[in-house]
């Protein structure tokens, strides 16, 4: 990548489809929504196709459409929203680390981290406690099916019939939420009631059921996985140096620093579709109306020349560097990224402050997903040492 940032930013990859590479081409991209469509699709495999207007969420949307969609969620999905959920956060994380508290070993993604921002999601959509793990094993069930069929959830979801049994299960179970609440004088006030409730200003468009379950269902595929990988990298870039570790456990001001170089280093995205409106040149290479992009969000965080020589390393010793892209910019900058820092920032100090020790464990590697866009962790396999002598 450090070989393609310097000498090749923008590189065609496939036929009519094209590669970004450093931090300033794909800085500049990400606002520019009249040059670099999202109505084309956020995934490689949606080639850019027409998307049917009722399984549109957010991140397929061009403005204007996408302005008035984007300021309904930000109303409910927002900074203040996020910190209500603080306590619950915190109360779920020390229920797991209870959980784990008295074992030698434990595999952290299964037995913690995974379920971190699944429960978060469903706490702020109104999933009921006892649904919530059922209802992120089916996410992770289609996120391996559509990885294994080299497509994106999306494209699992752009279709009505043969539909694989855990997208039809978790839609219907969507649709069950959406009847209980337009049955009930009383119904809670959460983003389903929200968008039940919804009737634009001007043109009186509400939300169809249909409607509804997509955009539930992108939310909970935006911020589960992307959330899980954060917490996986995080706490294997921290875990993996006893030096860095203890580091952070006796300063917490080094907290949100670390999360953010996690961010940067290994940002969960690591890549994320736009399709041209028109003819351009960039960095002298010319890319016709229609062609796709590929913007390299991992790469342009790792770029030399905004980053240094040693942008490639997690260093908690950078003097103010420039944002990092993870959660994009512009118009469609991610709607979540608050409640993913409260998550981590979260999680991380109560770990910190349960466990004064703590390894890999040596005869268990930790196993990188194999999901192609994403970049975190399947397994994380760690041992408390102290407790092993
Ligand atoms: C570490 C965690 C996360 C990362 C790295 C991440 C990354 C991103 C990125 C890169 C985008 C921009 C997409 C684009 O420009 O086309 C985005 C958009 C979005 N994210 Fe996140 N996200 C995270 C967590 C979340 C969470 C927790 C939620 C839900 C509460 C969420 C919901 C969304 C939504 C709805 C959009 C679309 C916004 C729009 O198109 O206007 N994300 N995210």
């Amino acid at each position: 990548m450090k070989q393609l940032r310097s000498q090749c930013p923008v590189s065609q990859i496939a036929d009519k489809m094209w590669y970004f590479a450093n931090y300033e081409d794909t800085e500049k991209a990400f606002p520019d929504f009249k040059t670099f469509s999202n109505a084309g699709g956020f995934a490689v495999s949606e080639k850019g196709k027409n998307i049917d207007e009722s399984r549109t969420t957010l991140i397929q949307m061009d403005p204007p459409r996408h302005t008035k969609m984007r300021k309904f969620f930000l109303a409910t999905l927002n900074a203040k929203s996020y910190r209500n959920s603080s306590e619950f956060i915190i109360q779920s994380t020390r229920d797991l680390i209870k959980e784990i508290a008295p074992k030698e070993k434990v595999d952290l993604m299964s037995e913690m981290l995974t379920m971190i921002p699944g429960n978060a999601f469903c706490h702020i959509s109104g999933i009921p406690v006892k649904d919530q793990r059922q209802f992120c094993n089916w996410v992770d069930d289609l996120l391996l099916l559509a990885d294994k069929q080299g497509v994106n959830t999306a494209d699992i979801f752009a279709q009505d019939d043969n539909l694989p049994e855990p997208a039809v299960l978790m839609l219907d179970y969507i649709q069950s939420l959406i009847t209980e609440r337009r049955n009930s004088l009383n119904p809670p006030d959460d983003i389903i009631t929200k968008m039940i409730q919804y009737e634009d200003k001007e043109d009186g468009k509400t939300f169809s059921d249909k409607e509804i379950q997509y955009h539930v269902r992108f939310l909970l595929f935006g911020g589960y996985e992307t959330t899980k990988s954060l917490l996986s990298n995080l706490f294997h870039e921290l875990i993996s140096s006893q030096e860095l570790y203890q580091r952070v456990r006796n300063d917490r001001s080094l907290v949100s620093l670390a999360v953010e170089e996690s961010l940067r280093t290994s940002s969960p995205f690591k890549m994320i579709m736009r399709t041209v409106t028109k003819d351009i040149e960039v960095k002298g290479v010319n890319i016709p109306k229609g062609d796709r992009i590929v913007l390299g969000i991992q790469s342009a965080n790792r770029d030399e020349s905004v980053y240094g020589e040693d942008s490639e390393t997690f260093s908690l010793d950078r003097e103010n560097p420039p944002g990092h892209l993870a959660f994009g910019k512009g118009p469609h900058r991610c709607i979540g990224a608050d409640l993913a820092r409260i998550e981590a920032q979260i999680v991380l100090n109560e770990f910190l402050d349960a466990f004064p020790e703590v390894s890999l464990d040596p005869d268990s590697p930790a196993e990188k997903s194999s999901i192609y866009w994403q970049n975190g962790f399947k397994t994380l396999p760690i041992i408390f040492p102290a407790r092993n002598k």
